[in-house]
Formats: structure tokens, sequence, C-alpha cells
């Protein structure tokens, strides 16, 4: 049998990095954070990105990404990099050469994956789909906390709209737009804690799993 997959897409601050980085936790499962690879690609500039993407050198050590020797997590989640790397993501070529290194993450016993186009384009046969929402308002609150706590300064509305901005292009670009796949299981998240959240996807995926041993 293959190696287990779940997948986990949806619109930026919709809560998929934690709830993806605690279902593999839970789980034992590896776990990619495509969107990383894309801003990795963003930070290093260059104007030949999918150069830069096929050559990314990059480690992810005990939740910390390593690139060219130095410790780049902090950085990589400005939203300028954000805005930068969802700009990148349009070009094909960016994209057909970063994937197959977002299937190598694909080992025993089992990955979860986060980003856009995990369940329609990289990983189509996984065991579980989760297409994870939440209200406009309940992430800009969330990129809000989360700025906040680290002492950085920005207004709520300016959060929002940088927020729907960079969602649109996601869903709008041709090439593996942000979209639900069809066999996805819907999450909004507006409403619930981290906590319910994980739990939900666990549970969602020892029902499929069990489906599929009698398939
Ligand atoms: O998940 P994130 O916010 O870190 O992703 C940053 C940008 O990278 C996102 O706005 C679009 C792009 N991206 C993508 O196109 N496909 C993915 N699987 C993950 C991210």
């Amino acid at each position: 049998m293959s190696v287990p997959v779940i997948t986990i897409d949806g619109p930026s601050a919709s809560g998929k990095g934690a709830v993806a980085s605690r279902v593999a936790a839970a789980l034992g499962f590896h776990y990619l954070e495509s969107g990383a690879l894309y801003r990795l690609v963003a930070l290093a500039g260059g104007n030949a990105p999918e150069k830069t993407a096929a050559g990314l050198q990059v480690e992810f050590r005990d939740g910390k990404i390593i690139f060219s020797g130095q410790d780049v997590t902090e950085k990589l989640r400005e939203e300028a990099i954000g805005v930068r790397a969802s700009e990148i993501a349009r070009l094909p070529s960016v994209r057909s050469a970063l994937l197959e290194r977002q299937r190598g993450f694909r080992l025993p016993p089992g990955l979860v994956a986060d980003g856009r186009d995990m369940g329609t384009v990289v990983f189509p046969d996984a065991v579980l789909k989760v297409f994870l929402t939440a209200s406009a308002e309940a992430r800009a609150q969330r990129r809000y906390k989360q700025l906040n706590d680290k002492g950085k300064h920005a207004t709520l509305a300016a959060l929002s709209s940088a927020l729907e901005e960079r969602d649109k292009r996601d869903a709008a670009r041709a090439v593996a737009p942000l979209k639900p796949a069809v066999d996805a299981v819907s999450l909004d998240s507006s409403e619930m804690t981290l906590d319910e959240v994980v739990d939900q996807v666990l549970k969602k995926y020892r029902e499929k799993y069990r489906e599929s041993m009698y398939r």
C-alpha cells in the first residue's frame, strides 16, 4: 500500500499550518508546509525564480527552516514575503520545479501536507483531503493577534485587505488555483478552537482510512 497522505488546503490565515502540524504530531507523520517552499523562492529573489526553485537548498529541522545555513523561520512569515510568494506561485515553471520535491516528502509512516493545491495537484490520491476555511473577519483577527503577540504593528483593515487580495490572486490563477478538490471535506474553523479542528480532522482520517482498507 502507498504511504498515506492527508492534505489540508485553504486560504491564507485559515489555520492550515497549525492544524496540519498538530495532526502530523498526533499521528507521528511527516509534515510538509508547501507554502514555505514558495516563500523561500520569494526570499531568495533573483530574476529566474524557476531556477531558484529547482536548486533550492533547504532543511526543515525541529520546526525551524534553514536556508543557506541560516535560520529563516521568522523572516519567511513576513506578509511581504507571502505576497511575493503568491506572485511567483502563478508561474507554471516555478510550480513544476517544486512538484517532485513536494512529493519527495511522502515517506513512511505518512504525511500531512498543507497549501493550496495539495489535494488537487500534488497528492490527488490522498486518503483525506480537507479544505479549511474561516470567515475573512476571523482570518484577519487571527493574523492581527499573531502580529500583536510578536510586538509588530498592523491595522485590522490593512491586514484584511491584504489577505483578500492574496486569496483572490491564488484563486484566480490559471495553474493549480486555490479551490477545494472535488472529494475534499470542507471545514469552517471560524467558530472552532484549534483543538476542535484537529480532533475533527483526526476523526475523519480514521473513518477514511478504515474505508480505504475495505476498498
Ligand atoms: O501558505 P502560505 O501563506 O505560506 O503560502 C504563501 C503563498 O504561496 C500563497 O499565497 C500562494 C503560494 N502557495 C501556492 O501557490 N501553493 C501552495 N501549495 C502553497 C503556497
